[in-house]
């Protein structure tokens, strides 16, 4: 299970994250991490999860898997697949590839018999609650008009992540709680902690970045 508090990176399909680069961002990753004891991840698209994962260096995740199981599903991604990649765990529902609650379920429970850490994004504390139930190790509350935005969840909507983190807790203590959409610094990292997140999620705050490196030793720093 990953260690929290933790930085875990989402590198979407940016081209600054693609291929080779999406290679240079784990071994960048994986050289603070292990320099500033800070847990870090890193989800990166299918066809870079193997390249990625050789490298042995941080805890790497799929960013999506479908929920079905081995057979005819031309297209989709199976969680089998994943994990012979060498991914260890999977996001599930980011709201950029959403899916309706009963798929969370299926692909929670299929990632599970597999071995799969599950990283389930929600939108809001409804959503939170509900997923809380199926019982993922790692949740992570986005609201989605911040994504991609300049303004930090921890300073536009601090109320999301505290009430998501109360109301989660409540129902199942067991899953750890992340929070992100435009979190960019240690600051927006250390205020998620203050608001009792287990460590954020974020993309284009360390993709976007000219220096890839500052970024992410800063956002180390906000941890402690
Ligand atoms: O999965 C992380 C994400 O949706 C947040 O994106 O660019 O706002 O850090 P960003």
């Amino acid at each position: 299970m990953l260690k929290t508090p933790a930085i875990v990176l989402n590198v979407k399909t940016y081209t600054e994250s693609t291929g080779t680069n999406a290679l240079e961002l784990t071994r960048l990753m994986g050289k603070i991490a292990s320099e500033t004891n800070v847990s870090m991840a890193i989800a990166v698209q299918a066809c870079d999860l193997s390249r990625c994962a050789e490298l042995g260096s941080i805890p790497v995740y799929a960013q999506h898997i479908d929920p079905i199981k081995p057979g005819s599903s031309t297209g989709w991604t199976l969680p089998e697949a994943v994990k012979q990649a060498g991914a260890v765990g999977t996001l599930i529902n980011h709201s950029e590839h959403r899916l309706i609650l009963a798929d969370i379920d299926t692909c929670i429970l299929r990632a599970k018999d597999l071995g799969l850490e599950t990283l389930v994004c929600t939108n809001n504390v409804a959503t939170s609650k509900a997923v809380a139930t199926f019982s993922p190790g790692l949740l992570a509350v986005e609201p989605p008009e911040l994504i991609g935005g300049d303004i930090s969840v921890t300073t536009a909507d601090p109320g999301i992540v505290s009430n998501t983190v109360q109301a989660v807790r409540k129902i199942n203590s067991s899953v750890k709680i992340l929070c992100g959409a435009g979190v960019k610094n240690g600051k927006d990292v250390s205020k998620a902690i203050e608001l009792g997140a287990d460590g954020v999620l974020l993309a284009s705050g360390v993709v976007k970045a000219k220096n890839k490196e500052e970024v992410l030793r800063d956002l180390a720093a906000g941890i402690f």
